[in-house]
């Protein structure tokens, strides 16, 4: 289903707040150097990442290709770092003890857009190719919120090293690495278990408080995979990547930048679902909570349904009457154009896929054309076939639950 005039023309009087872009140039940067604190530490890590092998594999985008992963992995497991995530290049060191590097890197490969976390209203947060540089004024951001809020969260800190040799490189996601402090949090597993064991009042109260977070500061990826416990109980960010909240002084034309009010609506929704059962086909809000979090469950969910409409602004409905119906006729004029936009775009977008499909299957086609006059591909037909008609016939009138 697409957008109508009517949604268009609502839109404009929505309440939308954005972060002030960030300021990326070396100058501005310059003060989150760990050689500025620790010149010794920020040496060895430099030494550690700018192996030309090491520095290649840390530069690469977000890959979900195993045979790419699997040789990306090898090569860091080959120097001695130890790889915390397949899809980026997150790794640690025995020789930079109590810290995790996580790469600079631009994570879109060329052409590519990659979506971010969404919610059911298909509210989208895009990656940005500076995303990961921006982990650490996300982290300012939480933390100030929180401070503000007088919400108590462990945050890592988090510092720049650049690579060796940075001569002639202008563009930053090539210049830098994170070094974030290793925190002592829970497994994801054990802190769930933690939840669980968490009475009601203290299952709500903490739920308020992230639910709290996400909406003030738009952390739109507060999944439990990033959200954690420490041993002593607190609750610890590990992951802040901004996505398309915050940008840079100089914009992505294709990267539409999100509002903070967006931004929470699709964070709210992202953890409602990762505190939601799984195995069901019914969409997120009438799924069930995972056993024993009901109440969490029960927080966020009635958090979500609050936000998850956007609000009027005031402001804006004001000055629409004040300025005796100039300002809805102008939108709407705007609203009719985006739809007309929107239909001749998608219609296109449509013919481009169907096109595209068709290539697709006559090269599937010629594959499995080419796939059957293979030996090894008939043998194993023929041996399975063997194999299968038996156990066809064993089960034959025998009703089983499908799996
Ligand atoms: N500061 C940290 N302290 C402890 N563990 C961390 C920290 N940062 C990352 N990790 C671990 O590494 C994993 C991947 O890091 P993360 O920043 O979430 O990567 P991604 O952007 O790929 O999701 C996390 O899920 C967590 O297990
Ligand atoms: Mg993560």
């Amino acid at each position: 289903m697409t957008p109508t005039f009517f949604d268009f023309f609502k839109s404009f009087y929505y309440i939308n707040s954005y972060v002030s872009p960030v300021d990326l140039s070396d100058e501005s940067l310059s003060k989150h150097l760990m050689r500025n604190e620790n010149p010794e530490l920020a040496q060895t890590a430099q030494r550690l990442i700018s192996c030309p092998e090491v520095q290649k594999a840390l530069g690469q985008p977000i890959t979900y290709d195993r045979t790419v992963t699997e040789k990306r992995v090898k090569t860091l497991n080959d120097h001695g770092f130890k790889v915390l995530s397949k899809s980026k290049p997150i790794v640690e060191h025995p020789d930079l003890p109590g810290w995790i590097i996580k790469s600079g890197a631009n994570p879109l490969s060329k052409n590519r857009f990659i979506r971010g976390p969404m919610n059911e209203k298909k509210e989208t947060s895009f990656h940005v190719p500076e995303d990961s540089l921006l982990r650490i004024e996300m982290a300012d951001r939480i933390a100030k919120i929180a401070k503000e809020e007088n919400i108590e969260v462990v945050l890592p800190k988090k510092r720049l090293v650049t690579f060796a040799d940075t001569q002639g490189i202008t563009d930053p996601t090539q210049k830098y690495c994170i070094l974030s402090e290793k925190l002592n949090v829970l497994s994801e597993e054990n802190t769930s278990q933690a939840l669980l064991k968490m009475d009601v009042k203290q299952q709500r109260e903490l739920a308020k408080k992230i639910s709290t977070l996400v909406q003030k500061t738009g952390w739109v990826d507060p999944a439990v995979r990033n959200l954690r416990l420490t041993p002593d109980g607190k609750l610890a960010i590990v992951d802040t990547e901004p996505f398309s909240l915050m940008t840079t002084k100089k914009p992505h034309p294709f990267v539409p930048r999100a509002s903070i009010e967006k931004c929470a609506r699709v964070g709210l929704f992202v953890l409602l679902e990762s505190l939601s059962e799984t195995n069901s086909h019914k969409n997120i809000l009438k799924r069930a909570s995972l056993p024993g979090l009901e109440e969490f469950h029960k927080q966020i969910k009635s958090d979500y349904e609050k936000t998850s409409s956007p609000k009027l602004s005031q402001w804006k409905i004001a000055s629409s009457i004040l300025s005796l119906g100039v300002l809805p006729l102008v939108h709407s004029v705007i609203a009719f154009s985006s739809i007309r936009y929107l239909e001749k775009e998608l219609a296109e977008v449509q013919k481009m896929r169907k096109d595209f499909d068709e290539k697709i299957n006559a090269y599937y086609d010629e594959c499995h054309r080419k796939l059957e006059t293979l030996d090894f591909f008939e043998e194993h037909h023929k041996k399975l076939l063997l194999k299968l008609t038996p156990i066809a016939k064993n089960i034959e009138g025998v009703p089983f639950p499908q799996a």
